[in-house]
């Protein structure tokens, strides 16, 4: 449980979720993990837990991006790593969507990841050695879904950035990839069932419980099934890649 010794990494929207399941992973693996998230008080208990540090960052805020990647160079001395993982969800059809939400899920979602992965692109190129970026998109930016218009949107930005940023990027050594999760049970998808509920008319769980019996690997993913890419990614072995997403779902999406 070494492959990221000596490496640094900075995790958005780790409080809890996902995220939190990648900085609690890059811990055993030997990694310094900076949880940069939102709700800090969330963030900072989450990082005493697992033995990592928490710094406030609302990716929506340049001097909020600039502020917190100065904080994890300084107390981590270098970021190796980047996750950009915060994200909002909304649903609605497609005559009910506000342009309030489409501007508070591309705010999060496209330039929240744009513009941390540049504020954390900029530290490497200066110190130079190259690092790892991994950005979170989806199974839902593969394809579209009737009442995900938006989220889906951000999503499919997030696949199209990935491609960019990595082959602009890797002449500095800085490998930019991503990874689709499917549908992963937590707080993230008690919220997405609630939109279903009020959508479609299902009772509470319907939903989750319908779309973990149509993965084909049999049910929900779990944050911890996705750890294992997050750190492969984020390990030499994957320095010969470029520009990917992964897809890590059980088997609901083949591209
Ligand atoms: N859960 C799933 O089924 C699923 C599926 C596909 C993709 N994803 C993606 O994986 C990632 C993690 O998902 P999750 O299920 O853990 O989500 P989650 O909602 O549980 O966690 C998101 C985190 O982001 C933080 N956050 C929100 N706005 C922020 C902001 N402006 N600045 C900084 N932090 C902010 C929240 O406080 C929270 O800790 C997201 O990018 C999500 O879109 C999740």
């Amino acid at each position: 449980m070494t492959r990221l010794t000596g490496k640094t990494a900075l995790i958005t929207g780790a409080a809890r979720g996902i995220g939190l399941a990648f900085a609690r992973a890059y811990v055993a693996e030997g990694a310094q993990v900076m949880i940069a998230d939102i709700d800090l008080p969330r963030a900072q208990a989450a990082a005493d837990e697992i033995g990592a540090q928490a710094v406030h960052l609302d990716v929506t805020r340049q001097d909020s991006i600039d502020a917190a990647v100065d904080d994890a160079v300084a107390r981590l001395g270098r970021i190796d790593i980047l996750i950009n993982n915060a994200a909002l969800f909304t649903a609605a059809p497609i005559v009910e969507i506000t342009r309030a939400d489409f501007d508070r899920l591309f705010a999060v979602n496209v330039a929240g990841t744009l513009f941390t992965l540049q504020a954390v692109a900029r530290h490497m190129i200066a110190r130079g050695g190259g690092g790892k970026i991994i950005n979170m998109a989806s199974q839902a930016g593969r394809r579209g879904e009737g009442l995900v218009a938006v989220y889906c949107a951000t999503k499919a930005a997030t696949i199209s950035l990935t491609q960019s940023a990595g082959l602009d990027l890797i002449k500095h050594g800085i490998n930019v990839n991503a990874i689709a999760p499917g549908v992963v049970d937590g707080e993230h998808w008690d919220g997405v069932d609630a939109f279903f509920a009020k959508h479609e008319g299902k009772a509470p769980g319907q939903k989750k419980a319908e779309v973990g019996a149509a993965v084909p690997y049999g049910r929900m993913g779990r944050a911890e099934d996705l750890t294992g890419m997050a750190i492969f990614l984020a390990s030499t072995e994957a320095d010969y890649i470029v520009a990917q997403t992964y897809n890590v779902d059980g088997g609901n999406w083949m591209s």
